[in-house]
């Protein structure tokens, strides 16, 4: 799909303007010395004390995944076991999520990219302050640009509000493309995986949402 199919499309999904206004030409491809902006921003999240969090937590977890993915993941925060592993989504919601991406043909580590809202963990669990998200988010959009996803998926209500900048309810934001940044990347919500650990009977939702990500997925890159 070129440029101006994949704006024909978006629209079609009623989304009016996926270009920044003026722009005719689609994203420019990562930029030159990508490694060392990866290893400069990897250093900098390692030492960050942009808020009080770096007082809490074990370490910084910046993400975890193929820095050429197609597919983004954004969770939350980091957890218990996220801060004393150092990788996103390695406890219980995160074997559910892995099964969630097994469950559309993806792989942790193989076309998807997983990062958080927050890098840092926020004690026991608690929601992020907007403070802390407002210190963070450059960071997640640091790494927005260098991967330049086809598609994000935002599970949960934390994640889908804090990149879409919208307080609605999370029942309201599934089932549409939304987009993201100065890129306006495709991004599409669902449920968050510990939620679904809680309440199993949504799990049948969440799978509609994955199937509705994969063909939007499909159509964004499917030369016609
Ligand atoms: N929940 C999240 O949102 N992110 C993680 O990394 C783990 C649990």
């Amino acid at each position: 799909m070129d440029a101006q199919q994949r704006a024909r499309y978006l629209e079609a999904l009623g989304i009016d303007a996926w270009l920044p206004r003026g722009s005719s030409a689609p994203a420019a491809p990562p930029p030159r010395g990508a490694a060392d902006a990866w290893d400069a921003l990897r250093a900098e999240v390692r030492a960050c004390t942009r808020c009080p969090l770096h007082r809490t937590r074990t370490q910084a977890v910046l993400g975890v995944g193929d820095p050429h993915a197609q597919w983004m993941v954004v969770g939350e925060a980091p957890g218990a076991e996220e801060d004393r592993q150092g990788e996103p989504f390695v406890g219980r919601a995160g074997q559910l999520l892995d099964s969630m991406l097994r469950a559309i043909g993806l792989a942790r580590g193989r076309n998807v990219y997983i990062a958080n809202i927050l890098k840092s963990r926020p004690p026991g669990n608690r929601d992020p302050k907007p403070e802390e998200v407002a210190s963070c988010l450059p960071y997640l959009k640091r790494q927005i640009e260098l991967i330049r996803p086809v598609l994000i998926l935002a599970v949960g209500r934390i994640a889908a509000h804090n990149l879409l900048g919208v307080t609605a309810a999370l029942a309201s934001l599934r089932g549409r493309v939304h987009q993201f940044g100065e890129l306006n990347t495709p991004l599409v919500v669902t449920y968050h995986p510990a939620y679904l650990l809680r309440t199993p009977a949504d799990k049948r939702k969440a799978w509609e949402d994955l199937k509705f990500a994969r063909n939007v997925f499909r159509e964004l890159t499917t030369s016609t």
